[in-house]
């Protein structure tokens, strides 16, 4: 989304309703409880077709024109969800071929959600329709500010292998390639006779014998995922655009994988919403009491990489209870203090809107469980009060709406890296270690970065916003994007890169040059060796300026080439006493080549190696528990502090400042209670 074309003005709170759930005698006390609470936009009907069209061709206003009329008595606002994520009973029975099926083949029945695959004409026809009913009779409804596309593209699940999906990859590969001996050489299926001599031979995944699959036909098979769900949006964007009234913003709400949301919000929607739950990163870590455990502040990081999307996003679902279904998912309440932290932890990362999922938890069916702010009972909890005092904070932040996060760098993506990740073993556990050390490095230390996804309309400029830039594993890389980071380096950047780069192209395949490849120029460093850390020897680690560094899960055993500066040795194994990091000036700027995945001590000492930890320590000093983030704008600075510590917590401002919740200043010494949030205005 390069430009965003709509932005909140004020923060703006929020839920999510389901008038379909409840009698309707309760919508009146309902909706005047939430504008009490302070909330002031409500999305609804994201999952209600059979209520809508209860037969084929047969569309029937009656139920949502009395909601929303009531809304608009009520001075609430709406965003309308398209209800293309639940296909009616009918529709599937009728229809069978729009069901996704398993790899195997057998459709997925009608009784869940998102059963349905993105390729079948049928489908996309009957989609088009209700969207097209819909947003004719609503498209200048009073109460309603903006539209969801369908729900949560690509949960539950991301993987289609129905007929339609066989054919639809079909016709994306003649696309692509235009030939078969194109595609043959690209996915290298002279390997094992895989060798297709008709176009009707290939087909989406399916089950092949110990998992064996060419995983270059698996990554374009990702591209041909991202693409289905790109269109499947496109088309109901393009026909909201047509009815609805220009203040209207449309949105879906993510973030899933095997799927370019950049892309997708740049060529579908005016702003990117995000449903953040934040207790599902407990289950991250091994285990959440181990000193160093981040647990819901790793939310964080996935905050981070939606602002890279949209920098001023909305948050359509955000946790305001436990989470679980009848038979999966169980989770702990949010602790006193906790609902509020985790929405200022959005609110920290970029969010303007936050909506809570859901105002009254349903008392039946599969989500029984997913608490939301009101329990069955339907009495004021202390949920609703901390809610309530939440959306009366949020309203002293309007000074933040629309203000940019501060970032000392960027940590650098890309969609292939990432995608190949999720096929690639080896990619994925270099990947996934370096992405979550860096963070946790960064986090621990109060040091907030941006992340940057290399794109095909990614600019320098994009890049020079950055003094530094952390491309942890660009195991794939192509001519485009190393010109695009010779340029930034040539400059003035400071390129960081890890272990393993630049050793395949875009199709997958391993490329014949010494590593790493293209960005070897950049580097000044041939790798002749290199080996995942052996369990049988010491852990791997590094001499830095003599003191002993981790190193990590994978090593690169560099050789300097000539200009290129040794700063690390490796001090373990077979290679003790190869470079293991090193530093090459390259026109204006500089690369750091570090052998190695990124460790949180290593991490930790390049920041600080770079000058780049630790930006607001002149401002505050805070204890590791604390997340510090920064938001800016005119000229204007608001420094967010997150405790996320069952315990109290003291930081230090070394100037003073006003708190926005009550406008009193402070300085010196403050303690946050446990879970406390504070937000203050640099004077
Ligand atoms: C997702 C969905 C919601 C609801 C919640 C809880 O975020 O968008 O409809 O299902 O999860 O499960």
């Amino acid at each position: 989304m390069r430009k965003q074309k709509f932005q909140w003005t004020h923060m703006t709170g929020g839920v999510c309703y389901y008038p379909e759930h409840w009698p309707k005698t309760l919508w009146a006390d309902d909706l005047e409880r939430m504008k009490k609470a302070g909330i002031s936009v409500i999305r609804i009907a994201e999952f209600a077709w059979s209520l809508i069209e209860p037969q084929e061709g047969l569309f029937c206003f009656d139920f949502f024109d009395e909601f929303l009329n009531l809304c608009s008595e009520k001075d609430m606002k709406v965003i309308f969800g398209t209800p293309t994520a639940t296909p009616p009973a009918w529709l599937t029975e009728t229809y069978p071929e729009v069901l996704n099926c398993t790899l195997e083949g057998v459709p997925y029945r009608h009784g869940s959600r998102r059963h349905y695959n993105y390729n079948s004409a049928t489908y996309q026809k009957l989609c088009a329709r209700i969207v097209t009913e819909i947003a004719r009779h609503y498209g200048q409804h009073p109460a309603i500010v903006g539209w969801q596309i369908d729900n949560e593209l690509n949960c539950e699940t991301s993987e289609f292998y129905s007929e339609a999906d066989h054919t639809a990859f079909r016709a994306f590969l003649k696309q692509k390639y235009g030939t078969l001996d194109a595609l043959n050489a690209a996915w290298g299926t002279v390997f094992w006779s895989q060798t297709y001599t008709e176009w009707s031979q290939i087909y989406a995944p399916r089950r092949v014998i110990s998992n064996g699959y060419n995983p270059s036909m698996l990554l374009d098979y990702t591209r041909f995922v991202s693409d289905s769900a790109r269109k499947f949006c496109k088309m109901q964007s393009d026909i909201l655009r047509s009815y609805i009234r220009d203040d209207m913003f449309i949105t879906t709400n993510g973030m899933f994988d095997r799927l370019d949301n950049h892309a997708m919000a740049e060529e579908s929607l005016d702003v990117y919403t995000y449903d953040s739950y934040p207790s599902f990163a407990f289950g991250l870590d091994k285990n959440p009491k181990a000193p160093g455990a981040l647990n819901d502040r790793d939310w964080s990081r996935s905050l981070i990489e939606v602002r890279s999307i949209c920098p001023h996003f909305g948050i359509m679902e955000q946790q305001s209870g436990a989470n679980g279904w009848f038979n999966r998912m169980e989770g702990p309440a949010p602790r006193p203090g906790q609902l509020t932290l985790w929405a200022m932890q959005s609110v920290a990362q970029g969010a303007d809107y936050i909506s809570f999922f859901r105002w009254r938890t349903c008392s039946f069916s599969t989500e029984m469980y997913w608490h939301g702010i009101l329990d069955y009972d339907n009495r004021d909890n202390r949920k609703l009060a901390e809610a309530t005092d939440f959306f009366r904070k949020l309203r002293t932040l309007d000074p933040v709406c629309g203000a940019e996060n501060a970032a000392a760098f960027a940590l650098v993506k890309d969609y292939e890296n990432s995608w190949d990740t999720g096929i690639d073993s080896w990619h994925s556990r270099i990947a996934s270690v370096s992405e979550y050390e860096i963070f946790a490095a960064a986090e621990l230390n109060h040091t907030p970065f941006d992340m940057l996804y290399l794109r095909e309309n990614t600019e320098l400029a994009d890049l020079r916003k950055y003094p530094v830039l952390v491309y942890p594993h660009p195991v794939m890389i192509d001519e485009q994007r190393a010109n695009l980071l010779k340029e930034y380096v040539a400059q003035g950047g400071t390129l960081v890169i890890g272990c393993r780069a630049g050793y395949k192209d875009l199709t997958g395949k391993c490329v014949m040059l010494p590593q790493p490849g293209l960005l070897q120029e950049l580097t000044g460093t041939d790798v002749r060796d290199f080996t995942f850390t052996s369990p049988n020897e010491e852990a791997s680690y590094a001499v830095w300026n003599g003191e002993t560094v981790e190193t990590g899960v994978f090593n690169d055993i560099l050789t300097p080439l000539e200009g290129t500066r040794v700063l690390a040795t490796y001090g373990s194994s077979y290679y003790a006493g190869a470079a293991a990091l090193t530093e090459h000036a390259y026109g204006k700027g500089r690369v750091l080549h570090l052998g190695s995945t990124f460790s949180r001590a290593n991490a930790k000492q390049l920041l600080a190696y770079l000058g780049i930890l630790e930006p607001f320590a002149a401002q505050i000093t805070a204890p590791e528990g604390v997340e510090i983030v920064l938001r800016e704008k005119d000229g204007k600075q608001f420094l967010f502090v997150l405790n996320f510590q069952p315990e109290a917590q003291t930081v230090t401002l070394h100037q003073e400042m006003t708190q926005l919740y009550d406008g009193t200043t402070a300085a010196g010494d403050v303690t946050l209670p446990p879970f406390g949030t504070a937000v203050y205005a640099l004077n």
